[in-house]
């Protein structure tokens, strides 16, 4: 007996063997916070009990946050996206056959973002340094080496050291750490000095409020900073190099303790980089856990296992870094940056961007704002843009208070202010920083006295101690604006924090507590109404 619909006849389509679909799923931590991993796990489960032939590759993120999990699939070669896809919407996009890649129903389906290269966020952008984020496997290094990965290293292999720092001074490259110290000079102060014995060490600790950057290239693009510091080894003649990772993030270390040892198996690090006949090498350490060890020498004294503690300068680490050796101590992003400065030539870097910021910054929108993510464009763009236009105004939809920009040692910007253009002079000259690009969004519910009191009460927790400026005043500072808070003797209390802001900015060893009255002075100038009594938020809040 014959059962009719199993007896008909089939057709030539369906004859042809399925092509595998290729699903794309950010394994970065910030994806994960929000359970890309439990979307991952149950979409191979759908695959599996449906025999459809689907391929998962976990790639690095997008830096769209607010769109995680970002599921994404690959349609005759184009990538059409669907977020945020929770655990809980996953049955829909299955229903409407993302397993089949059925192009004409999954455009209808609600979540759906359309070709992802077109996504107005990520178009606009100028990826450099973020590149191939967000689409490769990141431990895959034939995807890196197919996506100009090891460029960089090849032509610095061909360069002399000299020619190599050259290269990088041209660019114009600032450290991306916070102080925008010009790295091809910072490289050409470790390459002229004699040593046996150089090092190189990268500072990814991270610690700036509404900054995830480097996490986010170590996580989706481990082999470009591989890559970056052996470029800068080949520079100055280190062949040792360390990576000073913070313990929060896990998903990083991860990360960049296998590429390091898929670079190593593969030739790229060792005593032989790339068949050069050159020795490069790196460790992952992770950090202790304060601020102060991502201060340049505090994270020098850390590594050598001592208490974080800043040390004088001079003399500076390009001359006697770790373990008293020649020491080039660069942020995560800074050594990101030269493989594309090496690969493209320094010109094709420094054509972007204005003044002396030249190149691309990726630049951090987090707090209060509806599209949080990685934007990285060319200096230039004005902090108006960036928020209002980029970031899609406040997620709570009331009207922005305050941009703090440059992490907790960052001034706090009014909308007035919004017409400065992203780029280290122009910030500086209305006393703010861009220091490592966050931009923290506070809407009219903030209270900025009491963002003060909290600039100062940070400084007295992450103090390494060394300096009396920073190590009492803060806590001085943290007293008086409470005092100003309270009503007390407002007059005189208001005089004594510009005093004492004085007193810190000129008397601290370092910029933790140099730069501390940046966020006080920048809230009693811009929001005076919030220092004076009574204070109605602190109130309404309270
Ligand atoms: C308190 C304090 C914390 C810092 N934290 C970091 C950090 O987490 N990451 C970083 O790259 N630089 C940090 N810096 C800046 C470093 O001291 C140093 O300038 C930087 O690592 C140099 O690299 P760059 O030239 O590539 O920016 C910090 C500085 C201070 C004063
Ligand atoms: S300013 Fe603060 S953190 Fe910096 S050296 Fe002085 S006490 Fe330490």
């Amino acid at each position: 007996m014959t059962i009719p619909f199993l007896s008909r006849s089939r057709t030539p389509a369906e004859d042809q063997p399925r092509r595998t679909v290729r699903l794309f799923i950010s394994k970065d931590a910030a994806a994960v916070a929000v359970g890309a991993e439990t979307v991952a796990a149950a979409i191979v489960r759908s695959a599996a009990a449906t025999a459809l032939p689907v391929e998962v590759v976990r790639t690095g993120s997008r830096g769209m946050l607010w769109l995680e999990p970002l599921v994404e699939v690959e349609i005759d070669g184009v990538r059409y996206g669907f977020g945020p896809i929770e655990p809980e919407a996953l049955a829909g996009l299955l229903d409407a056959g993302i397993l089949q890649a059925d192009l004409k129903r999954l455009l209808a389906h609600p979540a759906s973002l359309g070709p992802v290269d077109k996504i107005e966020y990520l178009a606009a952008q100028t990826r450099l340094t973020f590149a191939r984020c967000g689409i490769t496997d990141p431990l895959s290094l034939d995807n890196y080496r197919a996506l100009g990965g090891c460029k960089g290293l090849e032509k610095a292999l061909s360069l002399t050291p000299a020619g190599i720092v050259d290269e990088v001074a041209k660019s114009g490259l600032r450290g991306r750490g916070g102080a925008g110290f010009p790295t091809g000079i910072k490289w050409k102060s470790a390459h002229d000095v004699a040593g046996e014995q150089k090092y190189i060490v990268c500072n990814a600790d991270e610690g700036d409020s509404g900054t995830f950057a480097d996490r986010m290239l170590m996580e989706g693009d481990p082999f470009l900073l591989i890559e970056g510091m052996t470029i800068a080894g080949l520079a100055v003649g280190a062949s040792k190099g360390f990576i000073y990772v913070r313990s929060e993030y896990p998903h990083a270390i991860l990360a960049l303790k296998a590429a390091v040892a898929v670079a190593r198996k593969a030739g790229l690090l060792g005593a032989n980089v790339a068949a050069s006949g050159r020795a490069f090498d790196l460790e992952v350490r992770v950090g202790a856990g304060a601020y102060v060890c991502g201060e340049e020498t505090a994270l020098l004294e850390s590594l050598e296992g001592k208490r974080g503690i800043v040390r004088a300068k001079p003399p500076l680490p390009a001359h006697k870094g770790l373990f008293g050796k020649p020491t080039v101590i660069n942020n995560v992003l800074s050594f990101a940056a030269a493989p594309f400065i090496l690969g493209e030539g320094a010109k094709a870097y420094a054509d972007y961007g204005l003044g002396r910021s030249r190149g691309t910054m990726p630049i951090q929108l987090a707090g209060n704002i509806k599209r949080g993510g990685l934007f990285e464009t060319a200096f230039g763009m004005t902090l108006g843009e960036l928020v209002d236009d980029i970031g899609g105004d406040t997620a709570s939809g009331r009207p922005v208070k305050a941009v703090q920009v440059g992490g907790p040692l960052g001034a706090y910007f009014p909308r007035a202010l919004f017409d400065t253009p992203f780029d280290y002079e122009a910030f500086a000259a209305r006393d703010g920083l861009i220091g490592h690009g966050g931009v923290v969004v506070f809407d009219d519910a903030a209270d900025m006295a009491r963002q003060a009191k909290f600039a100062f009460e940070f400084c007295a927790i992450e103090s390494c101690g060394k300096c009396t400026p920073c190590r009492i005043g803060a806590t001085r500072g943290a007293e008086t604006i409470e005092k100003i808070m309270a009503g007390e003797n407002d007059e005189a209390n208001l005089a004594l924090v510009a005093d004492l802001c004085n007193t810190m900015k000129f008397g601290s060893l370092c910029a933790l507590g140099g730069f501390t009255p940046y966020p006080v002075v920048s809230a009693l100038t811009h929001f005076p109404d919030d220092f004076r009594r009574p204070a109605p938020r602190l109130q309404a809040a309270e």
